[in-house]
């Protein structure tokens, strides 16, 4: 590839034209050996943001990403599941849905992501853990979901490395939300990742990257579309992030309360509800049985913990360490309302960001929630609690929006495709 070449593929695409498959993946592959320079990459990805991309193009640059490193194989002899979700608060579905779709007889690869803007990230979170190796080796990863049926692990740098730099590239020159990027981002890690079946959790609102319900839909069904062009089974649940998904927001307090839903302490809850759903389908794509009543069981059982337990150790971590593990309950500054009314908005964002910072000095600080959208408050109720420093922050209490009447409910789970 020439430079001419080069430059000509960036005005086919700033005049709205389809680059084939051999272009995109001649471009990637020029990109990862210096021939393509950032600057030329990032034209290309701000016309593909303006342009879009068709469903071809976003194969081709899938497939072009995949094929810039390694891949995980798996024996043929299982069928391997992995769930990804497009970043939440207070997201704690991953550390419970990886062991409790395990101990349903899943084989789970999870590979996860760090904290991302003011979402936070499942490997932020496991390395509290005592002695926790978030970084496997690819062959301990795939003995590991072979042996005990579970693990999670960070993305080492052998795969999608051509994601790294395009990512990167992407945050710096503003071109993160374009949807056929965003989804060949995502999908090429899944499939480098080897599982035969994926979940999607889409989450829209004002606490996901995806606002409206029909941004969060296309780019579901987009992902579910690229992934069964690879072969792999897929579904996309679109879930509401108007509001966080538990009660804590941090890092290490994310475990603790992760720990107490898998020792089953916790029943009528949003996580609860949500966990079981995303178990459901991981089951669904590993074409085992699944029903609520059997994820639920399983999570009563106490079973799902034992294999959480077991994927710590394997791991390296300490897991008696978590038995005494619980969210705080008591101490504390309290945030509580100003007047009363019924929670009609949360700043998810604000929250998100918050629950980082102060999860930085100790990991058992950060943010448990009282509040939800939909509930009535008096003056002085307690909205949230912070742990952790809670000096020049500002007017925390208006986090939380007040008014006389409820708003309109949003549906924990607006769709479910493929
Ligand atoms: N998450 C990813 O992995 N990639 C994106 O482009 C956006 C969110």
């Amino acid at each position: 590839m020439n430079e001419s070449h080069i430059r000509h593929a960036i005005e086919r695409k700033r005049e709205g034209c389809e680059l084939d498959h051999d272009l995109w993946q001649a471009l990637i592959s020029a990109y990862m050996d210096g021939v393509v320079d950032d600057a030329q990459m990032a034209a290309l990805c701000m016309a593909s943001l303006w342009r879009g991309l068709s469903e071809m193009e976003i194969f081709a640059l899938t497939d072009a990403i995949v094929h810039s490193g390694a891949s995980v194989r798996f024996s043929d002899a299982i069928r391997v599941v992995d769930k990804h979700s497009s970043g939440g608060v207070s997201d704690i579905v991953s550390l419970v849905a990886v062991p409790l779709a395990a101990a349903c007889g899943a084989k789970v690869a999870k590979l996860s992501g760090r904290a991302l803007g003011h979402t936070g990230g499942t490997i932020d979170k496991l390395e509290t853990i005592r002695g926790f190796n978030v970084a496997l080796s690819l062959d301990r990863f795939v003995a590991q979901v072979e042996s005990i049926g579970c693990a999670i692990s960070a993305q080492s740098a052998e795969i999608v490395p051509a994601d790294k730099r395009l990512y990167h590239l992407r945050d710096h020159t503003g071109t993160v939300p374009s949807m056929g990027l965003i989804a060949a981002s995502i999908v090429s890690k899944k499939i480098a990742g080897g599982a035969h079946g994926i979940v999607f959790d889409v989450k829209t609102g004002v606490g996901g990257f995806m606002r409206t319900k029909e941004e969060a839909a296309e780019l579901g069904r987009t992902m579910v579309d690229i992934a069964r062009r690879f072969g792999r089974s897929a579904t996309a649940l679109i879930t509401d992030m108007n509001e966080p998904l538990g009660t804590c927001i941090g890092t290490g307090i994310e475990i603790a309360e992760a720990c107490e839903l898998l020792r089953g302490e916790r029943h009528e809850d949003r996580a609860v509800d949500l966990v079981v759903d995303i178990v459901r389908a991981m089951l669904r794509v590993s074409d085992l049985p699944e029903s609520a009543e059997r994820v639920l069981a399983t999570l009563r059982s106490g079973d799902a913990y034992t294999m959480f337990c077991s994927m710590v150790e394997a791991q390296g971590g300490i897991a008696s360490t978590l038995d005494s593990l619980h969210v705080p309950r008591s101490g504390g500054t309290i945030i509580a309302a100003g007047a009363s009314g019924f929670v009609t908005a949360i700043d998810v964002v604000r929250l998100g960001n918050l629950g980082r910072m102060l999860a930085m000095s100790d990991p058992m600080n950060g943010i448990v929630m009282n509040a939800r959208l939909g509930s009535h408050c008096d003056a002085g109720t307690p909205l949230f609690t912070l742990y952790g420093s809670a000096d020049a922050l500002g007017d925390l209490a208006t986090i939380v929006s007040l008014a006389p009447s409820p708003s309109p409910q949003h549906a924990l789970v607006a769709e479910t495709i493929g």
